[in-house]
């Protein structure tokens, strides 16, 4: 098959474009390091090119921001760009990634974003699958990366159940090339719930980093939400491997080194 991955270059959308290349398939990368921003209206000509003869898109693209109303138009833009010019170019189905309990914290404005970027894409043309997430085993690195200043760090006070970046990578391909009934929102986990702030500290550790991870608990009901498991998976998820502790032993944990 031939399948364009829009956020290909990034955490989780690097590890799909690798798990479809080693089964055969043409990959195709979409992201502004492959020359195509999907927040501009000037690159459609460059992404109406990549997208013809894609049987399916799989957007695993991110902002870089937790600010509601920039986080808000992005994902209006990409998920409604991905959709039109998809649907121009004959492009069979879309496969979007989100995040497990973005509808259980109130008033959080990323997770409000991603509720937008749900809604857009399952508006479109394209019959699509929405996967939802839990948080990844590469997040606590990735907070670390903005938060880090010298001996301190700051971490959101959360309760999340992780899963390896890699694992959901393979899943969004699975669905992408088996095919899902139209519309529905799918959902994956990691193995065990943990503090955020733990397997920073864990993940601090085994890098032999010294800096001092300080909790920083969020203020008033997303707070609340957050520090109480409103993200963690309910009963039904399936949860799948490695556990980060696992994860952590791993060449994957080096490449995400802060
Ligand atoms: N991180 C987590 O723990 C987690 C867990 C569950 C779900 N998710 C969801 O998964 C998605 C991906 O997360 P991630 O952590 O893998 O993000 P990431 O590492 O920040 O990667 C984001 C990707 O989006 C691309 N991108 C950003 N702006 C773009 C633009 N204007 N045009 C085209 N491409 C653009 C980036 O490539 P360029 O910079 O080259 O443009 C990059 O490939 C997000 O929607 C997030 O909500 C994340």
């Amino acid at each position: 098959m031939r399948i364009a991955v829009a956020g290909g270059t990034g955490t989780v959308g690097r590890y799909v474009v690798e798990t479809g290349r080693a089964a055969g398939h043409d990959m195709v990368v979409v992201s502004r390091a492959s020359g195509i921003d999907l927040g501009a209206r000037q690159s459609e000509i460059a992404l109406s090119t990549a997208l013809r003869g894609v049987d399916v898109i799989i957007d695993t693209t991110d902002p870089h921001t937790l600010a509601r109303s920039r986080a808000t138009s992005f994902f209006e833009e990409v998920g409604g760009r991905l959709q039109r010019v998809g649907a121009e170019q004959g492009v069979g189905r879309l496969v979007v990634l989100s995040i497990v309990g973005i509808d259980r914290v109130p008033r959080f404005g990323y997770y409000e974003a991603k509720q937008r970027h749900e809604a857009v894409s399952l508006a479109g043309a394209l019959a699509t699958t929405v996967v939802r997430a839990t948080q990844f085993h590469e997040f606590p690195a990735q907070i670390l990366r903005a938060t880090r200043h010298g001996p301190l760090a700051f971490m959101l006070a959360m309760r999340i159940q992780p899963i390896a970046a890699r694992t959901a990578g393979r899943y969004l391909l699975q669905i992408a090339t088996n095919g899902t009934p139209d519309g529905s929102t799918l959902q994956i986990s990691g193995p065990e719930p943990a503090s955020l702030v733990t397997l920073a500290r864990h993940y601090l550790r085994q890098r032999d980093r010294k800096s001092l991870v300080v909790p920083l608990p969020l203020p008033g009901a997303p707070g609340r939400a957050l520090r109480h498991g409103a993200v963690l998976p309910t009963d039904e998820v399936p949860r799948l491997g490695p556990t980060f502790a696992e994860w952590l032993q791993g060449p994957d944990a080096i490449a995400v080194d802060p």
